[in-house]
């Protein structure tokens, strides 16, 4: 199939390194004479484009794509409500539904002319780009989160920014936490996977890693705590994963505007651990924090990378795959391989054992 003109579409939570990929295969795809456009706020660009005052879309050129490189978020915008196959409809009489409104983004490639489409985003992205390669549309996937969960690929970008921020928090919890003799606990995103508090509470020395691959026990936390109150460092750093859970229970959820999402796990670890240990505790929650700021120099390689291999992957005529990092290489998978299970931490790997001989909790 020739290539004419290709859109681009950023879905899901935003990470540092969107902007990019969007830069890369901009610049890739107008270096092949193929024109570019940027869907704006997932697929909202096109399926509500009347809503958006300077149109649903955006034309991407060099100019256009000029210093946003080391820009964290996405110039598109993005949206983790947008699934155009279960997509919440507004009906007349002021209640809503969920309809499949697929055919209206048929159309906007139609009309748009679109050839192929980029499609950056995490497990619910690809789920969606899976869906649209089966109308007959010609997808390529970008994997994007901070949470690293994507089968298919080493390392998403987003990640390692998210690490060396998290990293940082847990660097100056050290110093706060040592002056009042405190047990410091600092919640992370991650969703269902433990890899941003593994790797940052690794990288920053903390005493406790609770992540969801290994439902812990509070008592082996107040054990250590205690032990630590035993000699001279009178104060514990606890990295906890959102998605984290005691043995037994079940993970923490907040819900906000009616929608529940993971959160609260580091204040029920304060409150549950504080009879156990004679320490004050405080909590710290990064949040969106993780989410936000200029990526760092790996992220910002990585989805260079990524970016121009989706443009080279089109042009070699591959079609309904994600590319990935495959080191030395960025390789290609089948789309519905990638959203087929979410990458755990492996409770057998080498971080794993690392903490342990390190003399961290890891909640067991
Ligand atoms: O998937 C990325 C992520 O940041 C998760 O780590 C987190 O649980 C979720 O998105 C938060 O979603 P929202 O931005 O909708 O609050």
């Amino acid at each position: 199939m020739t290539i004419k003109k290709i859109a681009i579409t950023t879905g899901g939570g935003d990470a540092p390194g969107l902007n990019g990929v969007i830069r890369a295969v901009t610049l890739a795809a107008c270096k092949r004479g193929w024109e570019c456009v940027g869907i704006r706020h997932g697929f909202d660009g096109i399926l509500h484009a009347d809503e958006f005052e300077t149109g649903g879309t955006l034309e991407l050129t060099p100019d256009t794509v000029r210093g946003i490189g080391h820009l964290g978020g996405t110039i598109l915008g993005t949206t983790n409500r947008g699934n155009p196959f279960s997509y919440k409809v507004e009906l007349p009489d002021g209640t809503s539904e969920v309809q499949d409104i697929s055919d209206r983004l048929l159309q906007g490639f139609k009309n748009l002319k679109i050839d192929a489409l980029i499609a950056i985003g995490g497990d619910g992205t690809m789920e969606i780009a899976c869906q649209v390669a089966a109308l007959g549309v010609t997808v390529i996937g970008v994997p994007k989160t901070i949470d690293n969960d994507l089968d298919g690929t080493i390392a998403t970008f987003g990640f390692d920014t998210a690490v060396g921020f998290a990293t940082e928090a847990i660097d100056r919890l050290h110093t706060t936490g040592a002056s009042h003799n405190r047990v410091m606990i600092v919640e992370m995103m991650g969703r269902h996977a433990g890899w941003i508090a593994l790797e940052a509470g690794l990288a920053g020395s903390a005493d406790v890693i609770l992540i969801p691959e290994i439902p812990f026990d509070l008592k082996a936390v107040a054990a250590k705590v205690n032990r630590r109150n035993a000699r001279r460092r009178k104060f514990s750093i606890i990295s906890i994963a959102e998605g984290a859970a005691p043995i037994g229970g079940e993970a923490s959820y907040k819900t906000t505007g009616g929608i529940a999402n993971l959160g609260g796990i580091g204040e029920w670890v304060a409150e549950n651990l504080r009879p156990a240990v004679p320490n004050q505790i405080r909590t710290v929650v990064l949040g969106h924090l993780l989410r936000g700021g200029s990526p760092s120099s790996r992220d910002r390689l990585l989805s260079l990378r990524f970016g121009a291999a989706a443009v080279r992957a089109l042009e070699d005529g591959k079609k309904n795959v994600m590319v990935g990092l495959n080191p030395p290489t960025v390789h290609h998978v089948p789309l519905e391989e990638a959203t087929r299970k979410m990458k755990v931490v492996p409770v057998d790997c080498d971080m794993i054992k690392t903490a342990a001989d390190l003399g961290i909790c890891l909640g067991r």
